[in-house]
């Protein structure tokens, strides 16, 4: 069941240096968009790559005394390490410096000169090495390039320029026309305010520097890089290939994304070099936000940079790929900080869906070794539930067409919370006490399995080693259907009778340390499956040393004792349910423990303040009842 097919591109990393999460954060958004295209069953063709050539790249190379292609293979090495460790799916991975590449290049560039497009003349200008830019006079502020605020240089040469001005209406009429070719609005405005301002020709050819694709007919001239670049994203189809099979099954492109920085270059030199060439544009270009550090942005100049390998090593690819694509909102920028990721692998993670997998299977093992039963009747919680799960669906496939990743992730943690508070509101551990009601236990226990399999499905494109752990341990690993996309069309594809097995926590909670006080902050950690609490949880509890100073039986409760405590001056009223084991009169004068921060609850009409601590072994009970070393008056605290 095809779809038809889905292009999507990352903009050609330079090789300059190693790539930081700003990178990162493009490449991972579209690698979750192609796995979302391939779950929903689009053939699809995704492409990344290294844009190689330069003045910058030469000088660079030079710099550590080695060849230019040397230091790129080193470079591009560690690009492709770091998209392997980011469970990076590209289908192709397209260097500039392949031949495949070149001869595509430069056969377009042969024919917009042979028509007339490009043609010969001399430049004067401003150039800016690092953002391999041209500015005009009025551009340039105290000579210093607009973009990057670094100093540019005065050039003049002889140079090839395109006639981009003959396409500057062409390219308004195309964009008025298709709605959808610069997203998000914003920056489609900004492209529409910047073409009516008038296009200039653009100087397209270097004689400055060798390290490039030379002019095929004028070797002297090298190529000017961003008409090299771009070309990328079709000669990775149509270069060094004997059919044009790709072209014809994926071009034209569904999306370049690419960030801020480069919209210009992608909506406005790109599509009129396509024209010009008689190709047929892109259907979209999604400029997405920056990723900000505290001190702005991230920049190898600044050297505060990112490195994405470290924060796998200590976090995990899964964990680092939902922060990234949760924290940007789409098309806006965000900030990136250690703190805030931690934040949301403790939240998100650990306690959201971690809890909610975990305490579901525990649940499952407990309470019915391990089998999920098969559900019987619904009732209106579980109805809710089951609403929500397909609302949720619905509104996550809307915002994955419109490449809102960050929204479709809140919306599958709708879900998330729906059903831990599924859980709250069902009680099974209250289900499990009473025979009669396993069926509804099975029921409640059934729809958390489902859930969850609907949960893990959607979010596979984002964590792509997620879901497999979950499989495993819902008991799924080898059903293949029930972890498709098109299985949750209906409610109810988790297989009744499949054995659940508990595995390693999913996401481990990561503690802070407190920067101001140096201490550690252990958040709120309620790990069920491994049954510790932390010390603070422990501390919650308000235990008080009391003593009894009346007790009398509960009228029509065989069971219960009202018994009156004083804790120093403090009476307090708790109904014990001890009548079986004690008679009143024994008790009055003893000296107990009472857990004097419960929630207080009404008994038989009378409101209970309190529990008092006893052993027991089901069969038998005896109260604490305590006599201090030291003289501790009634009222001090128990810790
Ligand atoms: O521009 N936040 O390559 P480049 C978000 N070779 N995204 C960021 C980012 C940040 N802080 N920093 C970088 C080039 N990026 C050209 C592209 S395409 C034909 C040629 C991402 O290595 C973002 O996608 O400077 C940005 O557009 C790209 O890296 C720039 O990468
Ligand atoms: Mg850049």
């Amino acid at each position: 069941m095809s779809k038809g097919s889905f292009y999507i591109t990352t903009p050609i990393y330079y090789p300059s240096d190693n790539l930081h999460i700003g990178h990162a954060y493009t490449t991972v958004a579209a690698d979750t968009i192609a796995r979302y295209k391939r779950m929903t069953g689009h053939d699809t063709w995704f492409l990344t790559g290294s844009d190689e050539h330069g003045q910058k790249i030469q000088r660079t190379a030079k710099a550590k005394g080695i060849q230019p292609k040397e230091y790129v293979d080193q470079i591009v090495a560690g690009f492709k390490h770091l998209w392997k460790t980011l469970e990076v799916s590209y289908d192709d991975f397209i260097r500039t410096t392949e031949d495949r590449h070149k001869k595509v290049v430069r056969d377009i560039f042969v024919r917009l000169h042979e028509q007339g497009d490009i043609y010969k003349s001399e430049y004067e200008g401003w150039y800016c090495t690092p953002c391999e830019t041209f500015w005009t006079e009025r551009q340039v502020e105290g000579n210093m390039c607009p973009d990057c605020g670094r100093p540019v240089e005065l050039v003049k040469e002889e140079s090839y320029f395109f006639k981009m001005s003959k396409y500057a209406d062409r390219l308004l009429k195309h964009i008025e026309d298709h709605p959808g070719f610069i997203q998000p609005v914003s920056r489609r405005n900004e492209m529409v305010n910047f073409i009516k301002q008038g296009l200039d020709d653009l100087c397209v050819t270097r004689t400055t520097f060798n390290w490039g694709i030379p002019v095929p007919f004028d070797p002297k001239h090298v190529i000017y890089v961003w008409f090299d670049a771009l070309t990328n994203y079709y000669s990775a189809l149509a270069g060094g290939r004997s059919d044009n099979s790709l072209v014809s099954k994926y071009w034209p492109c569904d999306v370049h994304l690419v960030g801020k920085d480069i919209v210009r270059f992608h909506t406005i030199i790109w599509p009129i070099i396509l024209m010009a060439a008689g190709i047929e544009l892109p259907q979209s270009v999604v400029g997405h936000g920056w990723l900000l550090l505290e001190g702005g942005k991230m920049s190898k100049s600044k050297g505060n940079v990112v490195d994405p390998l470290i924060l796998v090593d200590k976090y995990g690819v899964d964990a680092i790929r939902y922060y990234l694509l949760r924290e940007l909102p789409f098309g806006a920028d965000g900030y990136y900080s250690e703190d805030a990721l931690i934040q949301r692998i403790n939240s998100d993670l650990a306690n959201d869906l971690g809890n909610l997998v975990s305490r579901s299977i525990a649940m499952v093992e407990k309470y019915f070794a391990g089998e999920v039963r098969h559900p019987a009747e619904n009732d209106a919680l579980d109805h809710d539930l089951i609403k929500t799960a397909g609302e949720v669906i619905e509104e996550y496939t809307q915002l994955m067409e419109k490449f809102e990743l960050s929204n479709a992730l809140a919306a599958v943690w709708r879900l998330v919370s729906r059903a831990n508070k599924y859980i709250d509101e069902t009680a099974p551990w209250i289900l499990a006490r009473d025979e009669g009601k396993a069926a509804r236990l099975g029921t409640v226990l059934y729809n958390l399995l489902e859930t969850i399999r609907v949960i893990t499905i959607m979010v596979s494109p984002f964590m792509p080693l997620l879901p497999a752990r979950i499989w495993e341990q819902t008991g799924l690993a080898d059903c293949k259907e029930v972890k498709s996309w098109d299985s949750l069309q209906k409610w109810g594809g988790y297989p009744a009778g499949t054995i659940v097995k508990r595995g390693l926590t999913l996401f481990p909670r990561i503690e802070i340390e407190n920067r101001h006080s140096g201490e550690k902050i252990v958040q709120d950690n309620t790990e069920e499956e491994s049954g510790h609490i932390s010390i603070e949880e422990f501390a919650r509890l308000d235990l008080r040393l009391a003593e009894i100073v009346k007790a009398e039986k509960v009228e029509k409760a065989d069971k219960l004792l009202k018994l009156e405590v004083a804790m120093g001056d403090e009476h307090r009223t708790l109904v014990a349910g001890i009548a079986k084991h004690y008679s009143p009169e024994g008790l009055v004068g003893k000296k107990i423990i009472i857990v004097a921060n419960l929630k207080p609850t009404k008994l038989r009409g009378i409101l209970s303040e309190g529990m008092i601590l006893a052993a027991s072994t089901g069969e038998n009970l005896g109260i604490l009842t305590v006599d201090p070393e030291k003289d501790v008056p009634s009222g001090s605290k128990v810790k």
